[in-house]
């Protein structure tokens, strides 16, 4: 077996992954994602792939890649389509209404007047976020009609494309902490809570993060949500919902785990080889067996492959 780890930085997280591919002996080569040339025509060079461990800074680098290698045949973690979905707020949230998954309430809306009507007509505390994004950044929590309008003057005169999509959710009054759990394949393999005085609770911007069990109903609505979004290896932020329960406020398809895996003791960078492994083996029974490239759409969760007949 021969795995590509497509990386940008290597941070803590790409040297954990780098020991752990030393450690189960398969072959494996870094590729710089600035250094990447893809071509439609001529896979050759990466033919020699039986799977791709996506680690890209850069959401488009990633998503682009795992496209055509996708295409080629190549599975990747995650594949292209579950990227395409996790890097967008709004196609998350459709994803996760599809499935059926609990969720805060979100409106969307593509211009400056529609979105202040909706929040007028909605009610505040709101939050307004950009569709693409992570780290907590450009996230405005909106307490009134005047907050609103200056946010949205902002958005509009300094926003970039992106930003032209006004991605609204209810403001949930957590205690003080989220969850982030974490998924590969169909298993709940940790979860930690991030608590911060700050609404925004990511690690990035000083959340401190202490264990969470997981329990049976927070294992369920985590493999719902990555069920949801296609299956694979995701970092799943659930919202604790006084009345509600738990919410799933978004899914991450590149985890990261540098704060997690000391915390937990839990060996995510070895899990996510093993999975990778497991999917190049899935790939290559297909193709000695059918003649068949991975369909588009794999679903990498180990029952669902199964139906695949992987
Ligand atoms: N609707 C909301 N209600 C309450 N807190 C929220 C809400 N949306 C986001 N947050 C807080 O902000 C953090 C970052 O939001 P998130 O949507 O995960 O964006 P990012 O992709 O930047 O991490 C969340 O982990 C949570 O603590
Ligand atoms: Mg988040």
């Amino acid at each position: 077996m021969r795995i590509g780890l497509l990386y940008s930085r290597m941070r803590v997280e790409e040297k954990w992954i780098v020991e752990s591919l030393e450690r189960s002996g398969a072959c494996y080569d870094l590729i710089d994602d600035r250094r990447v040339a893809l071509t439609l025509d001529d896979p050759a060079a990466w033919s020699g792939y039986d799977v791709v461990l996506e680690r890209s800074l850069s959401y488009k680098n990633g998503l682009y890649s795992t496209q055509v290698l996708n295409a080629w045949g190549i599975p990747t973690l995650n594949m292209y389509h579950v990227a395409a979905t996790c890097g967008d707020k709004l196609a998350t949230s459709v994803a996760l209404a599809r499935g059926g998954v609990p969720q805060p309430r979100l409106w969307a809306a593509f211009s400056p007047e529609s979105a202040l009507e909706l929040m007028e007509q909605i009610g505040y505390p709101l939050v307004l976020k950009p569709v693409v994004g992570s780290w907590g950044r450009l996230l405005s929590k909106i307490n009134d009609r005047e907050s609103a309008e200056t946010v949205l003057e902002h958005k509009e005169l300094l926003g970039s494309h992106q930003s032209a999509v006004y991605y609204i959710q209810e403001y949930i009054r957590k205690p003080g902490r989220d969850i982030r759990t974490f998924v590969i394949g169909d298993e709940t393999v940790c979860a930690i809570y991030r608590s911060s005085d700050h609404w925004i609770t990511n690690t990035a911007r000083g959340g401190k993060a202490a264990i969470c069990p997981v329990t049976p109903e927070l294992h369920a609505i985590s493999l719902a949500a990555a069920r949801a979004v296609g299956g694979g290896a995701l970092a799943i932020d659930v919202l604790e919902h006084p009345e509600r329960g738990y919410l799933v406020n978004e899914v991450n398809h590149t985890m990261e785990f540098h704060s997690t895996v000391p915390l937990t003791g839990v060996d995510i960078p070895g899990m996510l080889v093993a999975y990778a492994l497991k999917m190049a083996h899935g790939a290559a029974k297909l193709r000695t067996t059918t003649g068949r490239r991975i369909p588009e759409r794999c679903i990498v969760e180990p029952a669902m492959a199964a139906s695949v007949g992987l």
